[in-house]
């Protein structure tokens, strides 16, 4: 009796021990990788929250092909840091750093005046900062915290440097994330704090309805436009869970998902790979273009979102030819 129940205990253990060894294969088989050689030797790319996750590799990565680098970032000793690990591994010292805080439209019109005075291209854009669980905070703007960091901002950048872009073929890449599937856009509750969840949710296809009526906007212009969901990565974007969820995240992430590195693959893929171009506003995921999901699937919404969008953001008279 005692042997059969050590076998059972034994056999259930085994099973379970090659169950989670073939998830963390499967996780790791199935992540993309950017394997493209493009040179971006004199070409300028912008990454907003640069200093650290998946936004750091990406201008890493970016740095290491040659590119011209500005990390826009909110904190200067971080932004600094960053700055600094990037020059010493990739010996490039075109890199910059520029300070923009994405809860206020004015830290943003300031950062892209900056830009368009002082740059003479941008090739590449990745509005990829982003932040969660920050609370019933309104911005000085009078808008969700959430919604202005993850969405609103970036949307007022893009816009704000977009002739500049026009100059030569560039890209625009917004990062999303997967749970934008569950996301649903309520118009009267757009600016206002719904709930923590909701509020990252809904940024988040924000930027996949953005990506679609931009891409649609900028047709024939040379600007091409991408979103993207990077996977379950480990990096600080739970810093504002309770430290013991935070603890059992980042344990099962460590074990089972994505590096930042890995993590940074998609949005690296979307703004380098050659041939991209003919699917501008459609949705990656691991380096592929896959399927909208059925909450972003439908260009009325992303136009009403785009109009509603340039009146929040007082954005007026701009030509997407
Ligand atoms: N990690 C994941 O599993 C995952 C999954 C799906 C999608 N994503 C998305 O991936 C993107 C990058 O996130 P991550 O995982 O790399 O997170 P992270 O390590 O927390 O990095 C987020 C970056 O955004 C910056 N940021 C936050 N608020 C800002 C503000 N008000 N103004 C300017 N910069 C601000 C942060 O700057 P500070 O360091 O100064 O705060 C930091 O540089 C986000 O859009 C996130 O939603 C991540």
């Amino acid at each position: 009796m005692i042997a059969e129940i050590l076998l059972g205990t034994a056999l259930a253990t085994s099973v379970a021990a090659l169950s989670l060894v073939s998830l963390k294969l499967y996780i790791k088989l199935s992540t993309g990788m950017c394997h493209s050689q493009v040179c971006l030797v004199g070409k300028t790319a912008i990454v907003t929250g640069a200093n650290t996750g998946i936004g750091y590799e990406t201008a890493l990565d970016f740095a290491k092909r040659g590119a011209r680098v500005i990390l826009a970032c909110r904190d200067e000793t971080k932004a600094k840091e960053a700055y600094n690990k990037i020059i010493a591994e990739t010996s490039n010292s075109n890199i910059v750093y520029k300070l923009v805080d994405l809860t206020s439209f004015d830290s943003v019109r300031k950062f892209a005046h900056d830009i368009n005075a002082n740059e003479d291209r941008l090739d590449i854009l990745v509005n990829n900062a982003g932040a969660g669980r920050l609370g019933n905070k309104t911005t000085v703007d009078g808008i969700s915290i959430t919604m202005q960091t993850n969405y609103f901002s970036h949307f007022l950048l893009t816009i704000l440097l977009l002739d500049l872009m026009k100059k030569y073929p560039s890209r625009i890449v917004n990062v999303s994330a997967i749970g934008a599937k569950l996301g649903r856009i309520d118009f009267a509750k757009l600016t206002s704090f719904t709930n923590e969840s909701n509020q990252y949710i809904t940024s988040k296809l924000c930027q996949i309805l953005f990506t679609i009526e931009l891409a649609n906007r900028l047709k024939n212009t040379n600007i091409t436009a991408y979103s993207l969901h990077p996977g379950v990565i480990k990096t600080e974007i739970f810093r504002n869970m309770s430290p013991a969820i935070r603890w059992i995240i980042l344990f099962l992430i460590d074990t089972f998902f994505k590096t930042a590195t890995e993590g940074a693959q998609t949005q690296i893929y979307c703004a380098i790979e050659n041939g991209l171009e003919k699917y501008s506003g459609q949705h990656f995921h691991d380096c592929k273009m896959v399927k909208r999901y059925k909450s972003a699937d439908d260009p009325a919404l992303a136009k009403k979102l785009w109009e509603e969008s340039e009146r929040i953001c007082k954005v007026n008279g701009v030509s997407y030819n």
